[in-house]
């Protein structure tokens, strides 16, 4: 027993205190942490028949509702809300979570103590309806006194008091229940809402729940601060009796079965199990710690000091980049992406921030903890090492961003905290939309944040929940953060659904009323393969509804323009990416031509022109087929699309699905790379690879599976930021020798991947910093684009051939040359697409040939140039009568060139006062020379000049670093073609006149 006084110091005093030293006396030998977790799940799996299921990524590919995974429970909150059948009715696991915003958010307390974390581990149990509240308490209190041998008597236990305006009893059962478990009563502990009533998030499952509590200090009663905040006396364990969901409008309402759900914190039972205060003194943490000495000279080593004792914040920051580090490898290797989670990215950088400021580390030091985040926690979740070159590449790719924003953008924000100093809290490298955040702000002189507006930093700024609420108060703007929080959520969810436009609304309303129900359109996946011909079934499908011009009718006379409404379709309607179907129906001698679809709440829109002679009635059953040229189109190029998304990982590692499109003609495909540009070999690679799997025949398999099920699949492509549903998931798996691709996909695909016939990459190209898009074609169409393409390269070496041979004139060689340019640039989705890897190629020979050409020309040009100066040069001498030698010449070649190098020209005549003039390309220039010896002040190449420079209303200049008097250039001048003629004479004539007056 300790003595009394030192109960005083129970309050945080800058270092953690010693914890109570008989904890784990049993337990030497089994206290690593894999151990205990180990521990944990052969106590519920073989001893108490519980089933193992592996815990969920940390996406949360199923539900809108929360950013990350925060709880055990998530994966089964289709079970808990009786939506979902439980496969097993009992299940234990070890869960991955992140409690980073919403309702379960610890990001700013994050090494500020010892034991919150942005990424943790849960162990959890739970039963769906095969025991309840009694057993449920038992098992956990067996496995910590029994099995961890935690003495009883440092252990407290809370229970939910009721809350009367939610007309909620005080569970007095549960209070019952661990009196019958022998604890004494002073240590049972009603406890409200905010303790003891457990909630998911803004909505879904809840329910009271009953806590264990461990005072780390010894066995004497401490119950009056059970729940008060003390770093020794925590919670471990919470027993959720879940039995209400709440709703979108706050009320709290019954389910329909009870089911218990338990979650315990592993890093903190390990903490209590290996006599540390602290979770971050645990080998969880210790060899990130022990590393970062190592790699970070002069950096002092960790110590587990808090509050004042850690000065200087060292041993926080230590904290937080070993915390933030284990979050980011965890939810990288899961397949989150910075791009689709802002959170993330501000976690990010925050770790790229403290590994620079703090530990002199520039490059590279989150990427190389993150290896030994694989080391400690790789056992028991495998993905990790499987997908870590992936984290790698990606936290290479942002942290190269991150500095270079860092370098661009902060010097704004810079200036703006000097006026709103209150703004210091917020990280421009973190979030840099608060640049444009607060200049609309300011702005629009907003007064207050309202919901609406807070929603609009969110959308259109790209602002978290926090960065929005932490904004309002440095701007001092009122905002009421509950009402804010709710309508962030709500607006969230409503941009996932539809929106359907008045007119629609209208007709939906009508719908409604008359109580139509969505379409049952299963028969879209109902095809096969006979002899290798698809055979797609038609179905007799009844007319619910006609609808003309907006308007319900009974029928319709022929050859009018309506929207059928059927019980049933066979035809798909546009979702996924992939376009709607057309198709027709039969009625008696007439048909109705679909050649479009909608889609609104379920209900399909047939729209399309009744050709016939009799009316149409609702009632009537027509035969309903689809398009099934279009539609095979359509599934090649679907099936072909998931092909080329697990190819580009394979190919190029991280990528991300950033959106994709299937038509008739094309598939288009917008990726998010994270690393090099996609370059010609990389397309090169796509297509043999593509081209193998094609080639291998190998078998496209579709089945139906729920979330749960999905999650026990290894590998799944998800597209990042996409909502599935939680049951009736498409799962479409093509298992080749070389390349495996298995993605949730409502679209239809071919049955084998040899009936894509053919696939190949049309175009390639960035949008933006790290996006690039693809456009490809298959079947049919891709080998017709690959004929275009050996065409074009055909008609490419003729052209060749001809220059060889000069058989072209330079005209005709421009023409060719610009015709064959258009014919490569054509757009990837056009009739005349070629192969993209022709295109580069083409492109690039045109360029080299062109030069070539231009060259040569251009040599033979330069002779055309010296033979003419020559001639004028003979011709003057001739003609000349006097001593006074000189040359005013007008280049007549010059209209022939691109460009003219004067300098040629006068070099000719070096002993000779000399003016040249030029006209090419609509520019008449002019140089003069004057050899020394013919120089006065009078006469000297700028004088002479000058007087040229004046009709041509332009001036006279010596090249840079050169006497006026010995060269001088006139300022290139355009001249219009119709005054050319006079105003070359009067140049020449006032040249002239002015050497024979002054030489
Ligand atoms: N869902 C509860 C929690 O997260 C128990 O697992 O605490």
């Amino acid at each position: 027993m300790l003595p009394l006084t030192q109960y005083k110091t129970l309050l945080f005093d800058g270092r953690l205190p010693k914890t109570y030293r008989y904890v784990s006396k049993y337990l030497n030998k089994d206290r690593l942490s894999k151990n205990v977790r180990q521990k944990f799940l052969d106590y519920y799996i073989n001893d108490n028949s519980h089933n193992f299921v592996r815990s969920s990524p940390v996406v949360p590919f199923c539900d809108p509702t929360v950013a990350f995974v925060n709880a055990g429970m998530n994966q089964f909150k289709g079970i808990l809300l009786g939506q979902q059948i439980p496969i097993h009715k009992k299940v234990a696991n070890s869960q991955k979570c992140v409690r980073v915003g919403g309702k379960h958010n610890d990001l700013n307390i994050v090494g500020t103590d010892g034991y919150h974390h942005t990424f943790f581990e849960m162990l959890g149990s739970w039963s769906f309806g095969a025991y309840y509240k009694k057993k449920a308490c038992e098992l956990a209190w067996k496995l910590l006194t029994d099995i961890f041998k935690i003495n009883k008597n440092m252990l407290y236990v809370t229970y939910f008091k009721g809350n009367p305006r939610l007309h909620l009893e005080p569970d007095l059962e549960c209070k019952e229940i661990w009196k019958s478990l022998g604890i004494p009563e002073d240590r049972i502990l009603p406890f409200g809402m905010d303790d003891n009533f457990w909630e998911m998030g803004a909505i879904g499952p809840c329910g009271p729940c009953t806590e264990i509590h461990v005072d780390m200090r010894g066995p004497t009663n401490r119950a009056k601060f059970v729940n008060k905040g003390l770093h020794d006396l925590q919670e471990i364990w919470n027993i959720v009796f879940i039995e209400y969901k709440r709703n979108e409008n706050g009320v709290i309402e019954k389910l329909p079965l009870a089911h218990i759900d338990t979650g315990m914190g592993f890093e903190r039972l390990c903490a209590i199990l290996q006599g540390k205060t602290s979770n971050y003194d645990t080998d969880l943490f210790a060899p990130i710690f022990n590393v970062i000495p190592k790699i970070c000279k002069d950096i002092p080593s960790y110590n587990s000091v808090f509050g004042e004792k850690d000065w200087n914040n060292l041993h926080t920051n230590y904290r937080i980049l070993a915390d933030h580090t284990r979050m980011l490898t965890v939810c990288l290797s899961d397949g989150m992406i910075p791009e689709a989670n802002q959170k993330l990215r501000r976690i990010m950088r925050k770790a790229f921030y403290i590994s620079d400021s703090v530990f002199k580390q520039e490059y590279g030091l989150v990427k190389e903890l993150s290896n030994f985040v694989v080391e400690i926690l790789g056992g028991a979740y495998p993905e990790l090492e499987r997908n870590i070159s992936y984290v790698h590449q990606i936290l290479d790719y942002e942290e190269n961003l991150y500095r270079y924003l860092r370098s661009s953008s902060t010097s704004e924000w810079k200036i703006i905290l000097e006026s709103e100093p209150n703004l210091n809290e917020l990280d421009i490298l973190e979030m840099p939309g608060l640049l444009g955040a607060y200049k609309n702000i300011r702005g629009c002189n907003l007064q207050e944040i309202t919901p609406e507006y807070g929603y609009k930093l969110y959308d259109t700024f790209g602002l978290d929940e926090d960065s929005i609420i932490k904004l309002a108060i440095g701007l001092q703007l009122p905002i009421d953060v509950d009402r804010f929080k709710i309508a962030l959520e709500t607006s969230k969810q409503k941009t996932n659904q539809q929106n359907p436009d008045s007119r629609t609304n209208n007709l939906l309303e009508k719908l409604e009323k008359l109580q139509a129900t969505p379409t049952d359109d299963k028969f879209k996946y109902r095809y096969g393969k006979i002899d290798q011909n698809y055979i797609f079934h038609g179905i007799e499908a009844k007319i619910l509804f006609i609808i003309k011009d907006g308007v319900l009718t009974n029928d319709i006379s022929p050859n009018q323009d309506c929207t059928l409404i059927f019980d049933r379709t066979t035809l798909y309607c546009e979702s996924g990416g992939q376009l709607s179907d057309s198709g027709y129906a039969i009625y008696k001698d007439g048909v109705f031509e679909i050649n479009e679809l909608e889609n609104i709440n379920g209900i399909i829109l047939h729209k399309g022109k009744f050709k016939g002679t009799q009316n149409l009635s609702v009632g009537e059953f027509l035969k309903l087929n689809v398009d099934e040229d279009k539609r095979l189109k359509h599934m090649r190029n679907h099936t072909a699309t998931h092909l080329l998304n697990s190819v580009l990982k394979k190919v190029k590692g991280a990528t991300c699905q950033k959106s994709s499109k299937v038509s008739e003609k094309c598939l288009s495909f917008d990726v998010g790379v994270f690393g090099d540009k996609i370059s010609a070999v990389d397309i090169k690679n796509v297509e043999k690879i593509i081209g193998d799997v094609i080639r291998e025949g190998v078998p496209v398999k579709t089945s139906e599976v729920d979330s749960l099920e999905l999650l026990t699949h290894d590998n799944i492509t998800m597209v990042p930021g996409e909502v599935y549903p939680e049951a009736g998931i498409r799962l479409v798996e093509i298992d080749g020798s070389n390349i495996t691709s298995r993605e949730p996909c409502c679209g239809t695909h071919v049955l084998n991947t040899s009936d894509i016939i053919d696939f190949c990459v049309t175009g390639c190209k960035s949008l933006g910093r790290s996006t690039a898009s693809i456009q490809a074609v298959t079947g049919y169409r891709a080998k017709i684009v690959r004929e275009n393409g050996v065409q074009i390269v055909d008609d490419i070496n003729t052209l060749k051939k001809n220059i060889n041979n000069n058989s072209d004139k330079p005209e005709l060689f421009n023409n060719k040359l610009a015709h064959l340019k258009s014919l490569l640039n054509v757009h990837p989705m056009d009739e005349d697409a070629i192969p993209f890897i022709i295109k580069l190629y083409g492109l690039e020979e045109l360029e080299n040939l062109n030069k070539r050409v231009k060259s040569a020309t251009k040599d033979a040009l330069k002779e055309i140039v010296e033979m003419e100066m020559k001639n004028a040069l003979e011709l003057n001498l001739m003609k000349s009568k006097s001593d006074k030698h000189f040359i005013v010449h007008y280049l007549r070649s010059s209209t022939m060139l691109e460009s003219i190098p004067l300098q040629k020209a006068t070099k000719i005549c070096s002993n000779t006062p000399v003016l040249v003039i030029s006209y090419t390309d609509s520019t008449v220039k002019a140089r003069c020379c004057v050899p020394e010896t013919f120089q006065s002040q009078v006469f000297n190449a700028q004088t002479w000049l000058s007087t040229v420079s004046m009709v041509f209303k332009s001036v006279a200049q010596p090249p840079k670093g050169q006497d006026p008097r010995n060269v001088c250039n006139m300022k290139p001048k355009h001249v219009n073609i119709r005054e050319w003629d006079t105003l070359l004479k009067e140049g020449i004539n006032v040249a002239t006149s002015f050497a024979e007056a002054k030489l």
